[in-house]
């Protein structure tokens, strides 16, 4: 058996990789591993990856394949996350220099599996569909002391015609609320402040078990007792935002008032063709609502430009929306035809410079609304969970709308909420000072 003693994590895409990542770092650290901050130096590499785009697919395959040439000493190299369940075995003929392939539901199996690759050698897979026993989360080693990811359901059962992601995290599973209510107790005790739920749609949690009579607005009400300062979730589906949701986000002090749900695309024919189960007006209808009974609430998004068939007319009307909707926080893509989804077989017919003209747009817009909304924040105080020091030597934080904030203050505000009058801003980012 070959001896391994140090490992490095690359990781890509969103918040559940994230997690996961930390998950597979408390593992390795398990095993006696020691975890390096030099690629070079790590005797075991792990991309955790992401394919919900092909661009960062790309990113992934040029770096191992980069490695390959480069490397001298022999490294073992693994391949986890959404690539590895949307690739699988295919990987290891495009990636003659990796090991192992770990899909989304077989985290646990990564000791198991680099003990066959030490042994034996050669290629090892395991991807399977679904998974069996639940993940250890509360091995998870956490870069961040301060703000902690907590998984709550994994999977997503809602099939938008566009997105791999029901390909690459099977269907939705809940994860049991006492699992959950320990782990967050647990972070607590550590002195996390704040905590983020996280599911492909959050909204859908318990549905799968009604015998545990623990729907998402039920949960958020059991974890508000926990003392946890602050509960985040990600992310929402238009469709599963109920009144109880909504008003439990009101009346609960911990859960912050701000909600990310996707709209994707502003037209009827668009929405329908993505399979987004909500027309343009129940999208409104929910917006009213939640602005209507939670006063002051901050809305995010994520919109796809230049969905197969999209005209201009047709982005004009998610434009239209965008701008009435002023979201606090947008992500904005161009669309990706991704193998496997059904979408893939629709001609990818909008050309890519007309796709970057509607992002650009959307993205100005975007800014030119950030602006207007911090400048009417001068002079306001703001709640702000203190996190970290930066790199220019100021004290950063967010506010509970996701707002970026610095001030300048001593270490000692590190992990306390202040508030913080704001004076200035630069950009993203709030100027303030403590009050
Ligand atoms: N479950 C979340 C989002 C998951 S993926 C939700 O439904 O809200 C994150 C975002 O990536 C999506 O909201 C979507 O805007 C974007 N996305 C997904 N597939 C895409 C594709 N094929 N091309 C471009 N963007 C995509
Ligand atoms: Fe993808 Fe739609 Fe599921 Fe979100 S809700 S993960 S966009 S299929
Ligand atoms: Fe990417 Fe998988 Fe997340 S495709 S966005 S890493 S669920």
């Amino acid at each position: 058996m070959k001896e391994i003693k140090s490992f490095y994590v690359y990781t890509y895409g969103c918040q559940m990789n994230e997690l996961d990542s930390a998950v597979m770092i408390g593992q390795l650290m398990k095993r006696g591993l020691v975890m390096v901050d030099n690629e070079n130096l790590a005797d075991l590499l792990i991309f955790n990856t992401c394919s919900v785009r092909d661009l960062a697919e790309r990113k992934v395959m040029g770096k191992i394949g980069q490695l390959g040439r480069k490397t001298k000493r022999k490294q073992i190299i693994g391949v986890t996350g959404c690539m590895a369940m949307s690739k699988k075995e295919t990987l290891f003929s495009k990636l003659p220099n990796i090991s192992f392939v770990l899909g989304t539901n077989n985290i646990n199996d990564l000791n198991a599996v680099l003990d066959d690759v030490l042994n034996e050698g050669g290629h090892v897979i395991h991807t399977d569909k679904d998974f069996g026993e639940d993940i250890d989360f509360l091995s998870a080693q956490r870069e961040d002391k301060i703000k902690a990811y907590v998984s709550i359901i994994r999977g997503c059962d809602k099939r938008c015609t566009y997105c791999i992601v029901p390909y690459t995290r099977g269907k939705e599973v809940s994860r049991p609320p006492q699992d959950i209510l320990d782990e967050v107790e647990y972070l607590v005790r550590c002195g996390y402040k704040e905590i983020t739920l996280l599911g492909q749609n959050v909204n859908s949690y318990g549905k799968d078990r009604p015998e545990w009579n623990c729907l998402f607005h039920d949960l958020l009400y059991r974890l508000d007792k926990t003392g946890v300062k602050r509960i985040r979730f990600l992310t929402s589906h238009p469709v599963d935002i109920k009144i109880e949701l909504i008003e439990a986000i009101r009346d609960l002090p911990s859960v912050c008032k701000f909600v990310h749900f996707p709209m994707q695309g502003g037209s009827d024919r668009i929405l329908r063709k993505m399979h987004r189960i909500y027309t343009k007006e129940e999208y409104q209808e929910k917006v009213a609502l939640l602005r209507e009974i939670i006063p002051n609430v901050a809305l995010g998004t994520d919109i796809i430009v230049g969905f197969p068939t999209e005209t201009d007319e047709e982005f004009q009307e998610t434009y239209d929306i965008f701008k009435k909707n002023d979201y606090s926080i947008a992500f904005i893509y161009t669309y990706s035809a991704r193998k496997g989804t059904p979408a893939y077989r629709w001609e990818d017919d909008v050309p890519e410079q007309i796709k970057e003209v509607r992002l650009q747009k959307l993205l100005q817009l975007h800014n030119d609304q950030c602006i207007e909304r911090h400048k009417k924040m001068l002079g306001e105080t703001t709640k702000v969970l203190i996190e970290r020091r930066n790199k220019n030597n100021f004290l950063k934080g967010r506010n509970d709308k996701w707002d970026k904030v610095v001030i300048n203050g001593s270490d000692s505000l590190i992990g306390t909420i202040q508030d913080v009058k704001i004076h200035t801003f630069n950009h993203q980012t709030l100027i303030g000072s403590l009050i």
